[in-house]
């Protein structure tokens, strides 16, 4: 075997930087051919990239110690958080996002979703991936803050498209799932911190336990008796906030747009929703093997989450082949839900390929995995088929004009353009 691993085409000094930035989801794919280890450079930065489900177990759980991640700091949010900091946080909040705490939660998404369903009208065209973030938005305000952002609501959209933008102009992949603690220099974030500051220092004034998640990090002490400074309890609230919901708007505006591309599962998704809700509201137990599929498959094609990071500790080996301890790890779901050794015919949207069986663990990582996995897959999954069952239900969609949409990956992956859906009333009358 040789001493290290393939490699694709480099560029001296530059190495494979300029291809990664022209079109880094083709960059990605175009490697994966190369080997289940694939190593290349940016700028003389070591990055390795990992193909395979087996090496991702190893990488995410069985060698978790030696591949902490990348960015992690001693202050922020949960996934900004590393070692002690981290487990302390997490034991805190983490039984907060269990299944059964999330189910509760139902009622508040149903609720936000009805009420921006009734401004909808026969005929109308809107702004797809706009209306999808208001309605994600004001759901996560109200269950984790208890609070109305609305009238923030435009500019909280926009300090993270601009967020965005900013950390991935750099080195974009290394930028990725950073962003949270990174958009502390826009004035919108600061004034947001600033509001929920006060709102911790209120209710810790009045001692008010309104049930949320916001009362749960002030009222929380561990076994030393230490509760979360104002500070810590803002940051980490707002923290959820932002990932509790950029990135369910973004699953579910993929699942929508394919949706409107392919009018035949749309029927399909219809049909089961009136078989099984007929004329009442969806609750949390109703069995919708259909509309599971639906969502599976479309965060398979567009994992918002489409790379993972990890830094590397210490000496270990992958596929043989010893790390430089001075390179970095990148896990791409959205090129492992794209190989054509795990998913037959991949780039077809098939639901279908669901309802048999699902496929082995690592091999669909919409949330991760090991100890750092999404703290909010339960929540995400619930609102997910709640605002699908909601929406088609009622409305069908189609696309307003045929121009070609194309996936952006920057720290989420978004659609690059506008999609535009004229709306048509299927159901009226509850
Ligand atoms: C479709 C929606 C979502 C997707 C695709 C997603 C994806 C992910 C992924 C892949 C990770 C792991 C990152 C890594 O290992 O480096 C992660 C972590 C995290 N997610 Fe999500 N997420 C979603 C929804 C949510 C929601 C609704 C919340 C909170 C309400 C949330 C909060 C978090 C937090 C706090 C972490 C860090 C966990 C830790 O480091 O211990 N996410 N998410």
């Amino acid at each position: 075997m040789s001493q290290s691993p393939p490699r694709p085409p480099e560029q001296w000094l530059i190495g494979s930087y300029h291809h990664f930035q022209r079109d880094r989801l083709a960059f990605l794919q175009a490697c994966r051919p190369l080997g289940d280890l694939v190593e290349t450079h940016f700028f003389g930065q070591k990055l390795y990239l990992i193909n395979h489900p087996e090496d991702i177990r190893r990488v995410l759980v069985e060698h978790a110690d030696h591949f902490p991640k990348l960015n992690a700091r001693d202050q922020g949010g949960l996934a900004d958080l590393a070692g002690e900091a981290w487990q302390r946080r997490n034991r805190l909040i983490r039984p907060a996002f269990h299944y059964t705490r999330v189910q509760n939660y139902a009622d508040t998404m149903i609720t936000h979703t009805d009420h921006a369903l009734q401004t909808w009208h026969d005929g109308q065209t809107i702004d797809l991936h706009a209306v999808i973030h208001e309605i994600t938005m004001q759901i996560a305000a109200s269950i984790l803050l208890s609070a109305d952002l609305s009238d923030m609501g435009a500019e909280i959209a926009q300090l993270i498209a601009k967020g965005q933008a900013f950390l991935s102009r750099g080195g974009g992949i290394l930028a990725a799932l950073s962003m949270i603690g990174d958009l502390g220099q826009f004035q919108t974030y600061k004034r947001l911190r600033e509001r929920l500051i006060a709102l911790v220092r209120a209710r810790r004034i009045t001692g008010e336990d309104r049930g949320d998640l916001l009362s749960m990090l002030i009222l929380a002490h561990d076994e030393h008796g230490d509760q979360l400074t104002d500070q810590e309890a803002a940051d980490e609230a707002l923290g959820l906030f932002i990932a509790g919901h950029e990135t369910t708007a973004n699953a579910l505006t993929w699942t929508l747009y394919l949706l409107a591309e392919h009018p035949t599962i749309q029927a399909a998704l219809q049909a089961e929703l009136e078989r099984v809700i007929g004329d009442r509201l969806p609750t949390v137990n109703d069995v919708l093997p259909y509309t599971d599929a639906v969502i599976k498959e479309s965060l398979r094609l567009y994992p918002p989450a489409w790379v993972i990071m990890r830094r590397i500790r210490g000496a270990i080996s992958l596929q043989g082949y010893p790390l430089d301890s001075r390179g970095l790890i990148a896990i791409s779901p959205y090129t492992l839900h794209r190989d054509p050794r795990f998913y037959p015919d991949p780039e077809r949207f098939d639901p279908t390929r669901w309802i048999e069986s699902d496929p082995p663990r690592y091999h669909f990582l919409p949330f991760g995995g090991g100890q750092r996995i999404c703290i909010g897959r339960e929540f995400a999954l619930l609102e997910l088929r709640l605002l699908l069952s909601l929406i088609a239900h009622r409305w069908a969609w189609s696309r307003a004009e045929q121009t070609p949409i194309t996936p952006e990956p920057l720290v989420t992956l978004r659609p690059k353009q506008a999609i535009q859906l004229t709306l048509k009333i299927v159901k009226t009358g509850y």
